[in-house]
């Protein structure tokens, strides 16, 4: 599986310009679709979902032209769609699938909609029922109440009152809201039980009104749709920013310092999750706004639970349950049963992978409570995200307690591709001087000594394949036998605790640092599988206030974000002359010729592997120490740093 490691991170602050609306995207593709006229749409966002929708419009034969700056020009068809039959793939892009079905379904042709396997466990059968009711011919070609669908043509009798369910997916009014204009005779559509996620009914009924559709409503109950109703297109629309994206770096700036500010949504938003912001006031964080930017910071005093009813911001409410993690004291979202139905049961989904991290959690049919612990865990099999965008981005926010592995990132393209680049734009990482260098240099001492100096965390990466020859040949495992040797380095059971360096609880410290062993580790240290399974355990030595880490791949592979990079080298008859004078002073008997042979192969070996070979990368600053002392190696190394930090 594809995974991404993010770096701890310690401080965000910065200004981030959101993507556009998927919500309002994808409304306002179709709506200047099914317009008379041409429409100019602008900041309209890209992405998985909006893609679908791009493609599902071009096969029925609207006539979408991309331009330069990201202009989309969409030739309206007036009405009905001239392709008549087709297969429509809409992937898992619930607000095509369920707003294109009812216009389709008016549309007097031969379609069948369908998706990706978790679409169809997404139900439907609200939205279906209700086109039933005005005539449509509709069979369920899978599971009652699930895509995929068979739409047929059909005599349609708009007119009187149509009832539809609102409490298991607004999604189901919008479809039938945006489509009855199609038909040009008045309809009331009337919503049956509590109508949950409004704010996106209006974003529906604003989208609509800006293509010259003006639904009466009364109450939350019945929407009017006039006689004579017929979309135009409004010439220029600009797309806001998504005002859901905008809550994972509001978060961020309450939870890192901030101020992080969104551009693209503010005051004048019609995005209801614009007031995700003030469930973050809530919690305590100072929140500034604009017409078109709001702005996050962290309190004082640290961010507070909440117990928040999260109809009104369902999307936004997820961002809550991560954010509950750097809180004091519980919080608990309430009334949040529709995400047991979106890219998957989101409430199961949290719950899980907040329990990874070793949170408590309470969930319930629709809600779920967050108790944080002071320490996360990092789980070394990362965290799940289910092919739901929103997993993937609200879990980003853990890294501000550790370094995280986050499972299969790149889901996040169904709404946000450059998520996580926009993220390390606005948040610092714990720093990291990465001492990379051959055997016997002396980098573990001096990398040791400007840990000390600068109060930061030690890395001996060296140590960890040392340790892996050890456990192997303790498990009888051949230093060749790849799969073998990864599984024992995957589940190394080390601690490190100042000097002591424990193996099963064993003291270790001496054990591995015989000759033998660091053969053994040159050699284990050459099998990609070996080096697959270390690599997430190095970076989480990665911690607050920083980290000196030395060995062979720091700068270039473990930690190719470190600050500060040096390449720590001697020639290879002064490294022999160190190494030799050591083991003279530790009273293990040694001659010179052996050493320098053996300080060769490994040279040979470490820098001709075909992972991560030793080499000083181009980034690094060369430090030659065979005329320097191992004080004026400490100063070149703390002054690099130093200057770096400025
Ligand atoms: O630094 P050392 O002598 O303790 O390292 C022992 C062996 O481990 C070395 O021969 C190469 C390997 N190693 C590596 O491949 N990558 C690292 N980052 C550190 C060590």
């Amino acid at each position: 599986m594809e995974f991404l490691d993010l770096p701890p991170l310690v401080s965000a602050r910065g200004t981030v310009r959101l993507p556009g609306s998927k919500s309002i995207s994808n409304r306002v593709l179709l709506l200047s679709a099914l317009a008379d006229g041409v429409t100019e749409v602008r900041d309209l966002l890209a992405s998985d979902d909006t893609h679908v929708m791009l493609e599902a419009l071009k096969q029925l034969g609207v006539g979408i032209r991309h331009e330069a700056d990201g202009v989309l020009r969409v030739t309206g068809v007036g009405g009905f769609f001239p392709v008549k039959t087709g297969d429509i793939f809409l992937g898992n892009a619930g607000t095509a699938v369920r707003s294109l079905t009812a216009a389709l379904a008016m549309a007097g042709g031969q379609y069948k909609v369908s998706g990706v396997p978790r679409m169809h466990e997404r139900p439907i059968g609200d939205l279906v029922d209700g086109l039933r009711q005005l005539g449509a011919d509709i069979t369920y070609l899978g599971n009652d109440g699930f895509p995929p669908l068979q739409l047929k043509p059909a005599q349609i009798r708009p007119g009187g009152v149509v009832k539809v369910r609102g409490d298991v997916s607004s999604q189901f009014l919008t479809g039938l809201l945006m489509a009855l204009p199609l038909t040009g005779v008045e309809t009331t559509v009337e919503v049956v039980g509590e109508l949950i996620s409004k704010p996106y009914i209006e974003i529906t009924l604003a989208t609509m009104a800006r293509f010259g559709v003006t639904v009466a409503r009364e109450g939350w109950q019945r929407f009017v749709v006039p006689a004579g109703s017929r979309y135009r297109s409004p010439g220029t629309i600009y797309v806001e920013g998504d005002a859901s994206s905008a809550s994972y770096f509001l978060a961020l700036g309450a939870i890192g310092g901030g101020p992080v500010r969104v551009e693209g949504v503010g005051r004048d938003s019609i995005q209801g999750d614009v007031r995700f912001a003030e469930a973050l006031a809530q919690m305590g964080a100072v929140i500034e706004m604009g017409d078109n930017w709001i702005e996050a910071k962290a309190p004082a005093g640290g961010l507070r639970g909440i117990t928040l009813d999260c109809n009104h911001i369902p999307d936004a409410a997820m961002t809550l349950a991560t954010t509950a993690l750097f809180a004091a004291g519980p919080t608990i979202l309430t009334n949040i049963a529709s995400w047991r139905v979106k890219e998957t049961d989101r409430i199961a989904a949290m719950a899980k992978e907040l329990r990874k991290l070793g949170a408590e959690v309470e969930e319930g049919a629709d809600m779920i409570r967050v108790t944080p612990v002071k320490t996360l865990k990092s789980p070394p099999e990362g965290i799940d995200t289910y092919d739901d965008h929103r997993v993937a981005m609200c879990f980003s926010l853990a890294a501000f307690g550790t370094a995280l592995r986050i499972n299969d990132p790149k889901c996040v393209a169904k709404t946000f591709p450059d998520y996580f680049d926009r993220l390390a734009t606005v948040t610092e990482a714990v720093p990291v001087i990465a001492i990379d260098g051959p055997s016997a240099s002396g980098k573990g001492t001096v990398a040791a000594r400007v840990a000390a100096a600068l109060g930061w965390h030690y890395l001996d990466s060296g140590a960890l394949y040392r340790l892996t020859a050890l456990a192997a040949k303790r498990a009888g495992v051949a230093w060749d036998d790849e799969p073998r040797v990864a599984a024992v380095a995957a589940k190394l059971d080390v601690e490190f605790a100042g000097e002591s360096i424990l193996l099963a609880g064993e003291e270790v410290g001496e054990a591995i640092r015989t000759e033998d062993m660091g053969t053994g580790a040159s050699k284990v240290a050459a099998l990609p599988a070996v080096r697959e399974a270390l690599l997430f355990r190095q970076r989480l030595f990665r911690r607050a206030p920083g980290l000196v880490g030395d060995g062979r791949d720091m700068g270039s592979v473990v930690f190719p974000d470190a600050r500060t990079k040096v390449f720590l080298t001697a020639s290879v008859e002064i490294r022999a002359e160190r190494r030799y004078k050591q083991l003279i002073a530790k009273g293990i008997a040694a001659t010179m010729a052996p050493i320098l042979q053996d300080l060769r192969e490994r040279d040979e070996r470490d820098s001709q592997r075909s992972v991560a070979p030793l080499r000083q990368s181009a980034d690094a600053e060369l430090l030659e120490t065979s005329a320097l002392t191992i004080d004026e190696a400490v100063a070149k190394v703390l002054g690099w740093a130093k200057a770096k930090a400025e």
